[in-house]
């Protein structure tokens, strides 16, 4: 008798379960939104839930990687397109208090998608609506929101000047929010170091919804939050840059050795020189597959912040052999320089500054490495024959160099920590165009046999890769989606975290802990917490002080917890002690909330376990966990 009660149990729960779930999150959360006046009078310019009629070109708008754009794909439930800050508090108060997890994507160049997939429901706040530059020329800083493309900062630091310069990437098209999140190298590298070694300030959005400023960060925080990954520590709304100068005029040139000129021999020669080269000049490779006739190409791409006098007498008596001509070099100013190196059809800064969708997104997969001593010659003609192999479509090997600035600065001073030792970085990368699961499989199985190939020939003990070429070969959290608490998921994390940032990962681990302990920001790859301490508290401040805002149309101060939640979510007013709950039940202060419970909080280890369950499958979980119960002890 009582087991057909629980199977009729089972049965109706199950029944209302179905229903319940991702509509009503969606809904709820988009309610949530509503309640907020700022959000409420925009409602139809900013919310976007799947089953609007703009949802789908929106995701898609800004998706690099056909992998992460398929039909199995999990899709958010809604998309925000926030145009102020007091709309992304919003979401973010609202994101919490219905159980779901938030995606941040600025530019959606993430490697591996984690800016627009979740394995959890999950909602996208894609900041392609703000992307608010403003330039100081006279004071050589720039306030740069999240949203903008690093090819819209050159074309007004350009405009602006010409002997002011900002060192981003080498493509125009990343966004400026996951860029600097993790560092951001291009051609101005080995002359002035990262984007996020310019940093001066920031204007981020905290797990509890209040505008935060270096100031009321604190200095642990500020300097987590330059290269220790995105979606981990806060929305960095906007940030402040540190412009650095160069001269009227850079010069460039370019040389293509292929197979049939026997590239190894230049190759070495490289190893040996592109390191120690005067800080200005700049030899960086790029190898891949050239068709009509099949062959490798081997491109020597160079840019010296300097004139091509200078430039031709410092190339013929460092690399001769390369026989550069005073005929392949042309002297231009640096932000039309970044136009040659994008590959961009056009001439103008304007240029720079187009965003569309991307035509035909191709697959692709990339991996990184670090290089501390040459490699041999027999190994580069062993990795120049694996780019030959047949099938595989559009193999890609980049060689960086460091030295210069990049070894000057100090592996601590931002979480990056790639600096003196290091010769060069190697990028592998593989594009497909057919969307079939073999050749899938070929090309990923290509690049992972090239990087077993090469570990013999890179950095070990960790083996280093690069934050920003994010590879989730190397490791991932142990709950995918959340990242998971405590010391099992610190010691799963460890597993890429060292990779990626070598002796500075404990330090972003503590950072994290004491700033998100509960771990509402956080993907596949962010920094994991031990969940011990309070929420929104740093190491060395816990000032919640308004951030001033950068730019017009931001709303800053601590409003969005009044304006959002009225009464039922205590997030975000900006006066609270801290350790109040923040997960959806938390209007009770009593510790025994799910949020309370996961930050350590009167926890006991069954109702962590329980909450931990939610958290990570949602709360339809929850009623399966009763059901359970019942079943076990009914
Ligand atoms: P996306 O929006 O996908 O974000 C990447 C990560 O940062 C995600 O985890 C996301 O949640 C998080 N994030 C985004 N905005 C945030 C915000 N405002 N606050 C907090 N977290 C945020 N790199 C380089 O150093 N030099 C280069 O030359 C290039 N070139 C290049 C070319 C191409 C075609 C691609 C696809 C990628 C590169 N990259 C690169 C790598 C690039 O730096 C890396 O993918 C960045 O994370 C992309 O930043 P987006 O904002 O475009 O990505």
């Amino acid at each position: 008798m009582s087991l057909l009660l629980i199977l009729s149990l089972v049965f109706l729960l199950s029944w209302n379960v179905a229903d319940a779930g991702g509509d009503d999150q969606q809904k709820a959360f988009v309610q949530c939104l509503s309640n907020s006046t700022s959000v409420a009078s925009n409602i139809s310019n900013i919310v976007y839930p799947s089953d609007n009629p703009s949802f789908s070109s929106i995701l898609e708008f800004s998706i690099r990687n056909r992998r992460f754009d398929t039909p199995t794909t999990p899709k958010p439930l809604v998309i925000v397109t926030p145009r102020n800050v007091s709309h992304i508090q919003s979401a973010v108060l609202c994101a919490q208090s219905h159980n779901l997890q938030l995606r941040v994507r600025s530019g959606g160049h993430d490697y591996e998608g984690l800016s627009y997939v979740s394995p959890r429901p999950f909602v996208v706040l894609d900041l392609i609506q703000m992307s608010n530059i403003t330039v100081d020329a006279a004071n050589q800083t720039a306030w740069v929101q999240s949203g903008a493309t690093v090819g819209q900062v050159y074309a007004q630091v350009g405009k602006s000047s010409n002997t002011l310069a900002f060192p981003a990437s080498v493509c125009h098209t990343v966004g400026i929010g996951g860029i600097v999140s993790g560092g951001g190298y291009g051609t101005l590298l080995r002359y002035a170091g990262l984007a996020a070694d310019h940093v001066a300030d920031v204007q981020v959005v905290d797990a509890r919804g209040r505008v935060r400023d270096r100031a009321s960060l604190g200095e642990d925080v500020f300097w987590a939050i330059r290269g220790g990954g995105g979606n981990t520590f806060g929305i960095v709304v906007a940030w402040k840059f540190n412009l650095v100068t160069v001269p009227e005029t850079v010069t460039m040139f370019s040389v293509t050795k292929t197979l049939e000129q026997g590239p190894t021999k230049y190759l070495a020669k490289w190893q040996k020189i592109a390191d120690a080269l005067p800080n200005e000049l700049l030899i960086r490779i790029v190898m891949y597959k050239a068709v009509n006739p099949v062959t490798i190409a081997v491109v020597f791409n160079c840019l010296y912040v300097g004139s091509k006098d200078k430039a031709l007498s410092l190339i013929q008596e460092s690399f001769p052999e390369l026989g550069v001509t005073p005929e392949v070099m042309f002297e231009m100013t640096w932000a039309q320089s970044t136009i040659q190196f994008a590959g961009i059809n056009g001439t103008t800064l304007d240029s720079l500054e187009s965003r569309t969708p991307v035509k035909d997104v191709t697959y692709f997969k990339a991996k990184s490495d670090y290089v501390t001593k040459p490699i041999p010659d027999s190994a580069m003609d062993g990795l120049l024959k694996m780019m030959m192999q047949d099938g595989i479509e559009q193999p890609y090997v980049i060689f960086t160099p460091y030295g210069g600035k990049m070894a000057e600065i100090a592996s601590n001073s931002i979480p990056f920590p790639h600096r003196e030792g290091n010769l060069f970085k190697i990028q592998y990368l593989v594009y497909w165009k057919e969307d079939s699961e073999e050749v899938s499989n070929a090309h990923m199985k290509w690049i992972r046999d090239v990087y077993d190939y090469m570990g013999s020939y890179v950095s070990s003990n960790p083996r280093a890769a690069y934050m920003n070429y994010r590879d989730l070969d190397i490791g991932e959290n142990m709950n995918s989606s959340t990242g998971g608490n405590g010391t099992m998921a610190y010691q799963q994390a460890k597993v890429w975290g060292v990779k990626y940032f070598k002796g500075n990962f404990e330090r972003l681990v503590k950072i994290k802990t004491a700033f998100d302990p509960t771990n509402f920001f956080s993907n596949e790859q962010s920094i994991p917490s031990l969940g011990a301490g309070k929420e929104g508290q740093t190491t060395s401040s816990n000032n919640s002080s308004p951030a001033s805002a950068p730019s017009g149309d931001s709303d800053g101060g601590n409003n969005a917890g009044n304006e959002t939640q009225s009464g039922d979510n205590n997030a975000g007013n900006g006066t609270q002690s801290g350790d109040v709950g923040q997960g959806d039940n938390n209007n009770n202060n009593n510790g025994t909330q799910i949020g309370g419970v996961l930050r350590g909080d009167n926890g006991n280890s069954t109702t962590q376990t329980i909450a931990s369950v939610v958290i990570r499958y949602g709360p339809r979980s929850y009623y399966y966990l009763v059901l359970l119960f019942l079943v076990l002890f009914v």
